[in-house]
């Protein structure tokens, strides 16, 4: 049977955080969480954008919604913006029940960010690192809890399936920013990097054995195949193939692309075995292939994300 969110359980005293919620996939998670109730939290750099998209969101919820939405100052460009959205977050709420890693760009001109990493490398995999590695304890915190049932707690990360276009060892470590790269290969990079976090945070906090236990957090990597979003629009804007896709009608529609990541954060169809699994469309389970199997290369790249972190004053 195909997943639809109008199946998803109520979400009544469940809290989430959706990074990039103003728009696009992120909007659609953000909204179908708050149609059953849920309390979204939207990481987002523009204040206007994120206020408009929650009244959006709130001018179709029914009369009587319980959901209630926010905005959580965040620009993944600047890493001190998601310390302070951390501690702002953590100021207001013991619990965490869903965070979706979701906000990303594609095919954007090489820029570097206040920390002096490339755009996509930054945006896409380092900020969500760090936002993850704040709020862990809090997650886990909410997955020990007697009145939280087991496989509540989830962590889902945006890839996407130009994750197989990585070449050679998948992560340039010599060379983290592909400075000589094009923005395809930074955007394909940081996909990569997405799968091997959330591989790696299913190694350390997801389900281990056949007997659920109390404490463990539940993952997935989503793609959420072509659709038709503004990040899709930048993909098309410098890609002649992006471009004829997107003309010839290949490109989904927002609110069913958004399916396979609502499934896994909130839907009761997700099961426990298939935490740390990679989502495609139509919200299915689906394999792995080359470097996203690098056991090495998920253990790697996390000792080289604390140790950069460390090294930048985020991480103790
Ligand atoms: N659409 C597709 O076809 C497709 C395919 C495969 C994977 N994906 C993945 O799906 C995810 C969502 O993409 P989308 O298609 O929904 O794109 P989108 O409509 O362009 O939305 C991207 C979101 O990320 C936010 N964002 C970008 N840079 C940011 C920054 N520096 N700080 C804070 N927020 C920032 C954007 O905020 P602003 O509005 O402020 O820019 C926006 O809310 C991405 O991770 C992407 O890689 C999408």
């Amino acid at each position: 049977m195909v997943f639809t969110p109008e199946s998803l359980p109520d979400m009544s005293g469940r809290v989430f955080i959706v990074t990039g919620g103003n728009a696009g996939l992120g909007f659609e998670t953000a909204k179908a969480l708050a149609f059953k109730n849920a309390k979204v939290y939207i990481g987002a750099r523009s204040a206007p954008k994120a206020e408009t998209a929650i009244a959006t969101i709130q001018s179709t919820l029914p009369a009587t919604t319980t959901a209630s939405l926010h905005h959580l100052p965040i620009d993944h460009m600047d890493l001190s913006t998601i310390v302070t959205a951390a501690h702002t977050f953590l100021a207001a709420e013991p619990l965490l029940h869903g965070l979706i890693l979701n906000a990303g760009i594609m095919c954007t001109p090489y820029q570097l960010s206040t920390n002096g990493h490339e755009a996509h490398w930054q945006t896409n995999y380092l900020a969500h690192f760090l936002l993850t590695a704040l709020l862990l304890p809090t997650l886990q915190a909410t997955a020990q809890r007697d009145d939280v049932p087991i496989g509540t707690v989830r962590i889902v990360e945006m890839t996407s399936a130009a994750y197989l276009w990585a070449s050679g060892a998948g992560i340039a470590f010599e060379a983290i920013d592909l400075p000589r790269g094009k923005p395809f290969d930074r955007y394909v990079q940081s996909k990569l990097a997405n799968i091997l976090h959330i591989r790696e945070l299913q190694a350390r906090v997801g389900p281990k054995g056949s007997q659920p236990q109390r404490g463990e957090i539940w993952t997935a990597a989503v793609h959420p195949g072509l659709n038709d979003t503004g990040l899709a629009a930048s993909y098309g804007a410098s890609s002649l193939f992006g471009r004829t896709m997107i003309k010839l009608g290949f490109a989904a529609k927002p609110e069913k692309g958004a399916y396979g990541v609502i499934l896994a954060a909130a839907s009761n169809d997700f099961a426990r075995s298939w935490s740390g699994c990679y989502i495609v469309p139509p919200a299915k389970k689906s394999t792995y292939y080359r470097q996203a199997n690098d056991r090495n290369l998920q253990e790697k790249l996390w000792s080289w994300t604390e140790d950069e972190l460390k090294r930048l004053g985020f991480l103790q």
